[in-house]
């Protein structure tokens, strides 16, 4: 029977500080995201899904910053998709190299580009090559690991369910998450936390939710009634790391302008030193409407941060944002 969120736990092996975790997010869950996250409390994060082709191939901006672990961020999961098993345990190694503590396969991600490959939610339909998968990550790294999957594929279909029982069986796979909507859905409609209270009942390890939490109030709703081990925070996450604090019950009122802008400045700075001040330029235009919606900024500021030419005009343009404060 799991505790509160603040408890810590053990997946695989690893202490886990509590059960608040930051969702795996594609194209955003770089160092500094996950940083971000455990400054406010996650208790354990885990990386944007990363290619185990292009880890294999050792492709140079995959290698430099994607698998970029910060000393203070542990400990980290780094989620890989791929559908060859030598493959997966060629940048499993490379991942544990890097210092991960753990390593997440994606057996749920919906997008045709990833599934066409075999990879992704792919993998629910073909569960002989998802437990050679596992396994081959465990061999290659020889750290716990951990799978996050759907229900299946299409509304009904309960093949994710069945390959969660065979990757813990025959995989021996540390853990499961399970976002219980299915891969058609993509994230929308509502989760569904009966059938992963179900999941939950039935495997012997720690079976982690995600989908749907996006505030405090709906955290602990899932948590409680699906007994699962923790809850994954993703969209409600973004440019919102105060969510931690709050399902976390260590922070319950919303931070200030000043302190959203400041927050925003970190990741400016992060980013610059994540790949360079001219990418980090473009990159950011993704980060800037989830902070200027918190500072109640209208269209024109959203406009004109994302046709800024340097950071140093970012910078200009969010200065009297603050000044209003
Ligand atoms: C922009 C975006 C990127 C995502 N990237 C990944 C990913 O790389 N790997 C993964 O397993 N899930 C990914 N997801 C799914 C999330 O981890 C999470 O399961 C999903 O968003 C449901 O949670 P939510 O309703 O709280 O957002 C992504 C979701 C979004 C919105």
């Amino acid at each position: 029977m799991p505790g509160k969120l603040t408890d810590g736990w053990n997946l695989g092996g690893v202490e886990v500080g509590n059960r608040v975790v930051l969702a795996p997010l594609a194209g955003i869950g770089n160092w500094f995201v996950r940083l971000q996250a455990k400054r406010h409390g996650a208790g354990l994060v885990v990386s944007e899904m990363v290619s185990s082709f292009a880890v294999h191939y050792g492709n140079e901006r995959t290698c430099r910053e994607l698998l970029r672990i910060h000393p203070d961020e542990h400990p980290v999961s780094m989620q890989l998709f791929g559908h060859d098993p030598d493959v997966m345990a060629s940048a499993a190694e490379a991942v544990a190299a890097a210092g991960a503590d753990l390593i997440d396969i994606n057996m749920g991600c919906p997008v045709p580009k990833v599934c066409k490959t075999g990879a992704g939610a792919a993998l629910i339909e073909n569960p002989d090559r998802a437990v050679a998968l596992a396994r081959a990550a465990a061999r290659g790294s020889g750290l716990p690991v951990t799978v996050k999957l759907r229900p299946g594929r299409r509304p009904g279909e309960r093949g994710g369910v069945a390959l969660a029982h065979r990757l813990v069986e025959e995989a021996g796979v540390a853990g499961v998450c399970i976002h219980p909507r299915h891969a058609s859905q993509r994230h929308r409609g509502s989760p569904d936390y009966d059938l992963a209270r179900g999941l939950v009942e039935a495997l012997p390890v720690p079976v982690l939710i995600s989908g749907g939490l996006h505030t405090a109030e709906k955290a602990h709703i899932a948590y409680e009634r699906t007994g699962a081990a923790a809850v994954l925070l993703a969209r409600g996450s973004l440019g919102n790391p105060w969510l931690f604090e709050h399902v976390l019950g260590t922070r319950g009122d919303e931070p200030e302008r000043d302190e959203i802008l400041a927050e925003l400045g970190w990741v400016i700075d992060c980013a610059i030193d994540h790949m360079g001040a001219d990418r980090a330029g473009r990159y950011l235009r993704k980060f800037y409407p989830w902070y200027v919606e918190r500072l109640g900024g209208g269209k024109p500021l959203q406009a004109a941060l994302q046709t800024a030419p340097t950071l140093e005009d970012v910078r200009a343009l969010l200065a009297p944002a603050l000044a209003v404060g």
